[in-house]
């Protein structure tokens, strides 16, 4: 399987389009954390917006904030001068060292080997608190899927894996075995997006860079600008705009674990 994440590139900017649903949840997240930590890491810190929530809500914390992109980290660098605050370049799943804390926001949906890595993670700190987008069976996601299956966008993505989601129940289960209290819930928000082609400009953000990123842009065939009028008419019809905007119904889940200190 080609290692979708680490070949796909990121922009910041594009990411930053819908910054307020995006940071929604993490603020969510925050605010079911019990305690005080001292140290925290931030895993897919992405382009740093989300670290003045942690810093709101621990003043005094240590936080580090890791990511797997290069152009995630530059972007959070240069637009963080807190002195509290570290950015490092560093894939999750190799990433080692020790926190009271480890956050991660919209990231482990990308780390094909998730479950071990939370695994080594659960070794490395006593608190873990996790969301990821649970909406891989969502029109956006299955219609991409529909049209990437047409020709001549299969012959481009023979070796292409689409990610698959991972229920509330995985991460229960894992921890629970682990003999750590979890705090775990769902939510589905309904996001209205204003602008035409609203759903695509978000999933073009994040879910389906990879795909795009696969096919070829070059003229004259521009296979990918092809694809993307297809699964923009796909998506139209699914997601219909409104006057007042396009409604993304958008599930994700969250979980909160810590090891018990009292066993
Ligand atoms: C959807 S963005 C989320 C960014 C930020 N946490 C937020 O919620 O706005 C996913 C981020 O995870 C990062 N990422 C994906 N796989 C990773 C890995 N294996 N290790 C570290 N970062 C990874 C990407 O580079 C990207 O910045």
């Amino acid at each position: 399987m080609p290692d979708v994440p680490r070949l796909m590139k990121w922009d910041p900017e594009k990411y930053l389009d819908f910054a307020d649903e995006r940071g929604r949840p993490f603020a969510e997240l925050v605010q079911r954390v019990p305690g005080d930590p001292n140290t925290i890491v931030d895993l897919g810190c992405g382009p740093g917006q989300l670290t003045r929530i942690l810093r709101e809500r621990w003043p005094a914390a240590r936080i580090l904030g890791v990511d797997s992109s290069g152009e995630m980290i530059d972007k959070a660098g240069r637009d963080n001068n807190d002195p509290g605050v570290t950015y490092e370049l560093a894939d999750a799943s190799a990433w080692t060292g020790r926190a009271e804390l480890v956050i991660s926001n919209a990231m482990f949906q990308w780390v094909p080997d998730q479950l071990d890595v939370i695994r080594r993670l659960a070794t490395m700190t006593d608190t873990l608190a996790i969301q990821v987008p649970n909406n891989f069976d969502a029109p956006s996601h299955t219609l991409m899927r529909e049209v990437a299956a047409r020709s001549p966008y299969a012959e481009h993505l023979n070796n292409f894996t689409f990610r698959t989601g991972t229920g509330v129940e995985t991460y229960l289960d894992l921890f629970a075995g682990l003999g750590w209290a979890v705090d775990a819930w769902e939510t589905t928000y309904q996001h209205i997006l204003p602008g035409e082609d609203a759903v695509f400009g978000w999933v073009s953000g994040t879910g389906a860079r990879p795909v795009l990123q696969a096919l070829p842009g070059d003229v004259p065939d521009d296979i990918r600008g092809k694809f993307e009028q297809e699964y923009k008419a796909a998506l139209r019809e699914a997601y219909p705009a409104h006057a007042w905007g396009t409604v993304l119904p958008f599930a994700r889940v969250f979980v909160v674990a810590q090891r018990r200190l009292d066993v």
